[in-house]
């Protein structure tokens, strides 16, 4: 029996080996059979394992051209250098150049040298010169990719987004910065049991301190003095579904961005009212931020410097409503107000109300009813790296951030989750949004996102 077993596995061993070769053999010529066989070796002698059979074939290919060319080189007369087939055998010229080299002499035209050469007058020289043999020198290192794939990653995140810094000092500093930002990002997708991922995304080159201080800017730290509404319509609706997604129903717009306008509340007070609106009236209509940050100037909000959604709503009210974003577009800077703008409304609200603080169960009630402005402590690395999953911290609850609740669910591995509309643009996070981890023991919620959410009404 155990005999029978070993031959049937050896004969189907066989059949599979034979079956690759007769593959093999139909798809090549002979000549390109020994090539194969060289590339092989080639392979098993730097230890080389290609992803995927295309990978392999694309190397196959570069590997002959340069097997060629180095055999044409060797065969050329009153060449005094022979070439050979060493590790860098499967990359072409611009692969090799740009993985390798990276000294940077292409950027040194403005450094000045030193003048002094304390060998200039030295006369006798010997013939030959070896300092390995007089102990002077080490054995050979190997650089491997180093520091210059960073480099390339910086180059090609720059491209990405743009990017182009003032002067190379600049640049250096960037990515010693964005250096680090991969090393962490890399660390916690690395880590086991985190249910998100975060990626290189628009934040790549700053520090946090410089992400927190040019990005949010929600007055939460300074509202322990602001008087909460206290009637919640929502207080005793019991059944609410186990998913809810509001951009499923046409209340919500697409994924807009603040840029470097300390504005986000206008943006979360914005999208609450569209949602509302589209809810009431079945149309939803892209309102203006800009008209908020430029004429909503009386009370404490102040434009791209921090305002509160509660005041947002207030001032719509007062203000009969807002203008869309077409009539009154964004532009990312205080301005000052457009009168003629601001008198045409396109939707307004009738009121607004406060969901009870610290109670994710409120707070599901009212999003399963309509989109929801809530406040969040935006400011930890993990939040400016976000890429996809739930979100799980970690942060605190110094609410920075004002965004919107569109949603809510329960991932595939059945994590809770609030579905949160951002104002990054959408190569941060999900498209523009971010899962974050619903129901945590804290009664704050995950970065404090229970702690003072408030919705329109219409
Ligand atoms: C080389 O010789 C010149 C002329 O004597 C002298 O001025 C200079 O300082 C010497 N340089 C060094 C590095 O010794
Ligand atoms: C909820 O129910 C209570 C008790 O019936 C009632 O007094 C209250 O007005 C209701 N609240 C709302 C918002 O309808």
């Amino acid at each position: 029996m155990v005999a029978k077993n070993q031959f049937y596995h050896i004969s189907l061993t066989l059949l599979f080996c034979m079956g690759f070769w007769g593959f093999q053999v139909t798809c090549r010529t002979l000549q390109d059979v020994s090539m194969y066989e060289r590339h092989e070796e080639w392979m098993s002698r730097y230890g080389i394992v290609y992803k995927d059979p295309q990978e392999r074939e694309k190397r196959f290919r570069i590997f002959k051209q340069n097997v060629k060319y180095i055999e044409a080189s060797n065969n050329a007369a009153n060449k005094p250098y022979q070439l050979g087939t060493n590790q860098f055998a499967d990359l072409t010229n611009e692969e090799f150049v740009a993985r390798r080299n990276r000294f940077k002499g292409h950027m040194c035209s403005s450094i000045i040298r030193s003048t002094t050469f304390k060998y200039e007058n030295v006369t006798a020289v010997p013939t030959t010169v070896d300092w390995r043999q007089k102990g002077a020198v080490t054995p050979v290192k190997n650089q491997g990719q180093c520091d210059v794939s960073m480099y390339e990653r910086h180059e090609e995140w720059m491209s990405r987004y743009g990017i182009v810094y003032k002067d190379p000092q600049e640049r250096e500093k960037r990515f010693r910065i964005f250096k680090q930002n991969v090393k962490y990002i890399e660390a916690s997708n690395n880590a086991a049991n985190k249910p998100y991922q975060l990626g290189t995304n628009q934040f790549a080159d700053l520090t946090n301190e410089e992400f927190v201080a040019r990005r949010n800017r929600f007055k939460g730290h300074m509202c322990s003095s602001i008087i909460r509404s206290t009637t919640f319509k929502y207080e005793n609706v019991t059944a609410v579904p186990t998913t809810v997604d509001w951009r499923q129903k046409g209340a919500v717009t697409p994924v807009k961005n603040q840029g470097q306008c300390g504005c986000c509340w206008a943006f979360s007070a914005v999208a609450a009212t569209e949602g509302i609106h589209a809810l009431t009236t079945g149309k939803l209509i892209s309102l203006s931020e800009q008209e908020l940050v430029d004429c909503d100037t009386k009370g404490v909000d102040q434009g791209c410097e921090g305002g509160f959604m509660d005041d947002a709503f207030k001032f719509i009210i007062k203000n009969h409503g807002l203008n869309t974003e077409a009539n009154y577009p964004y532009k990312g800077v205080d301005g000052k107000c457009n009168a003629k703008a601001e008198a045409i409304d396109a939707a307004t609200i009738t009121g607004y109300e406060d969901v009870p603080v610290n109670n994710e169960n409120a707070l599901q009630k009212a999003v399963a009813n309509q989109p929801v402005s809530v406040a969040i402590d935006a400011s930890g690395s993990d939040f400016q790296f976000y890429k996809s999953g739930v979100f799980t911290g970690s942060c605190g609850t110094e609410l920075d951030h004002g965004v919107t609740a569109v949603g809510y669910g329960i991932s595939n591995d059945g994590g809770k989750y609030w579905l949160v509309k951002n104002s990054w643009g959408t190569e941060w996070g999900e498209e523009g949004y971010i899962r974050m981890q619903r129901g945590v023991a804290a009664q704050e919620g995950l970065c404090g996102i229970a702690m003072m959410a408030s919705y329109p009404t219409a």
